[in-house]
């Protein structure tokens, strides 16, 4: 059987996990593609203590990634090595030898991604992303292909494992965040510093990809809206529950008169819904279609074999179009061309809102915080208190019908100076379904 031959750089999770469904399922790809895909060149820093699987038979091994990127029989590399250091080079390097790339990167994607596309079109090579978003979930292939008749009006996204992790055990344990920050660091979901993941990094720069998937807009990460979950505690997940909601980090885009609205932020979600139902570390997108309404895609967002299996199922595609000469190569964003984003100020955005206190008690609180929130124009929904023994420091939570963000950021912002405040008052959205 014919042959088509690919070099592996970076042998970390994904890369071994390549590697170990490049080996163990070879005949089933052989099957469905007609032709064996070979490993013919892998690289690693510490190439020489990695496994490589016997079954891929002779590989040639080496620290250095020039070698992977100027093989002469390798046609397409893949970037498996993070960051945006050798990262970069490497996949400018691929382009610049002509071979096609799939990566796994998505800092480098959200980043540059649509330039790197258009050099790849100039090389006349392909590029291929699918396992920067969401590991294992094929959502790439969704927005690109699968929905790609319908036009998408609203995307909700869980796109970060570790704070689903942490949000959803918060949730049953009542553990605090920093102890499952550091139980997350310990199973090895976080990093050592955790602050990419908690703090939305992580999530936004996966939003920048499915929101040009999914609306055809080039976006800049720091255009988007962004607040991490560290202001979460056990306490919000109790009050939540009493509303009939959860909490989880809610990466959103959203389509309005003014243009798209785009956020990641912890929201109250009703536990109704299909997205309350996602615990630990799963990922699960859910769009909203103009024409064929709601769909949901749900699986593990990292991990070496589901992330493996987004990175070799890229690699089958992009050997397929090499093998049939085909011209026709379609965008990694879905889109010949993206357009350029008008970033949407999310303070247009309207929505119910939680509101929770930490005070010193003292008679006359709700009634001080019901003028703020009646000075400009927003009605007070309900009022809840957990029985609390701490005058000092007693927490309850307010409540609001829907208004504008920029409403209550102005309220809330008043609110923090009253002296009775024990920290900034914390909001957030109440979320509905799409
Ligand atoms: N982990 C996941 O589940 C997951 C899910 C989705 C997407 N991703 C993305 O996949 C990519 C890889 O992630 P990972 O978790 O597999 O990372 P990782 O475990 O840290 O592995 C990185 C690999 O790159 C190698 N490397 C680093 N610098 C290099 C250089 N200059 N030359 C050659 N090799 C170099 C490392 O070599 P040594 O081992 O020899 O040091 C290591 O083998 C990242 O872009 C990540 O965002 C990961």
């Amino acid at each position: 059987m014919e042959e088509l031959q690919v070099g592996i750089i970076g042998l970390g999770n994904v890369g071994s996990g390549t590697l170990a469904i490049l080996a163990r399922n070879a005949e089933q790809i052989a099957l469905k593609l007609g032709f064996r895909l070979k490993v013919a060149a892998v690289c690693s820093r510490s190439v020489e203590s990695k496994q490589i699987p016997p079954e891929l038979g002779d590989v040639m091994r080496t620290t250095d990634w020039r070698e992977v990127v100027t093989h002469p029989d390798v046609q397409i590399v893949a970037e498996l090595v993070g960051g945006t250091g050798a990262a970069s080079e490497i996949i400018h390097a691929a382009i610049e030898n002509r071979k096609s790339v799939v990566t796994a990167n998505k800092e480098i994607m959200a980043a540059c991604g649509p330039e790197i596309w258009d050099r790849a079109i100039r090389a006349r090579i392909n590029l291929a992303m699918e396992a920067s978003v969401c590991g294992g979930i094929p959502i790439h292939a969704v927005l690109r292909e699968g929905i790609s008749g319908d036009r998408v009006t609203a995307l909700y996204g869980i796109l970060n494992g570790t704070c689903n992790y942490i949000l959803t055990e918060m949730e049953k344990r009542g553990v605090s965040m920093a102890d499952l920050v550091a139980e997350s660091q310990r199973l090895g979901f976080a990093e050592a510093d955790p602050s990419a993941d908690i703090d939305g990094y992580d999530a936004r720069s996966k939003l920048v990809l499915l929101a040009a998937l999914a609306f055809g807009e080039k976006i800049t990460p720091s255009d988007i809206f962004m607040e991490g979950i560290r202001r979460i505690t056990p306490l919000d997940f109790q009050y939540a529950r009493q509303l009939q909601h959860t909490i989880r980090l809610v990466c959103g885009a959203r389509k309005t008169p003014e243009g798209l609205i785009l956020f990641v932020r912890p929201a109250l979600i009703p536990q109704s819904t299909i997205l309350a139902g996602v615990q630990g570390a799963y990922n699960a997108v859910w769009v909203k279609g103009e024409f064929g309404e709601d769909t949901f895609y749900y699986g593990w967002g990292a991990g070496a074999l589901p992330t493996g299996v987004a990175v070799v199922s890229d690699l089958m595609r992009v050997a397929r179009e090499i093998r049939n000469g085909s011209p026709e190569r379609v965008s990694p964003f879905a889109h010949e061309r993206l357009g350029e984003y008008r970033p949407v100020p999310i303070t247009l955005q309207r929505r119910a809102y939680y509101l929770r206190f930490r005070v010193e008690d003292r008679p006359g609180i709700i009634a001080k915080l019901a003028g703020i929130l009646a000075g400009r124009n927003i009605s007070l929904e309900a009022v809840l208190q957990e029985p609390c023994n701490t005058k000092h420091d007693l927490p309850f939570v307010i409540t609001v019908e829907q208004t504008s963000e920029e409403s209550i950021r102005g309220a809330v912002e008043e609110m923090a100076q009253l002296d009775f405040m024990r920290e900034a008052p914390l909001a957030l959205p109440m979320e509905t379904a799409l």
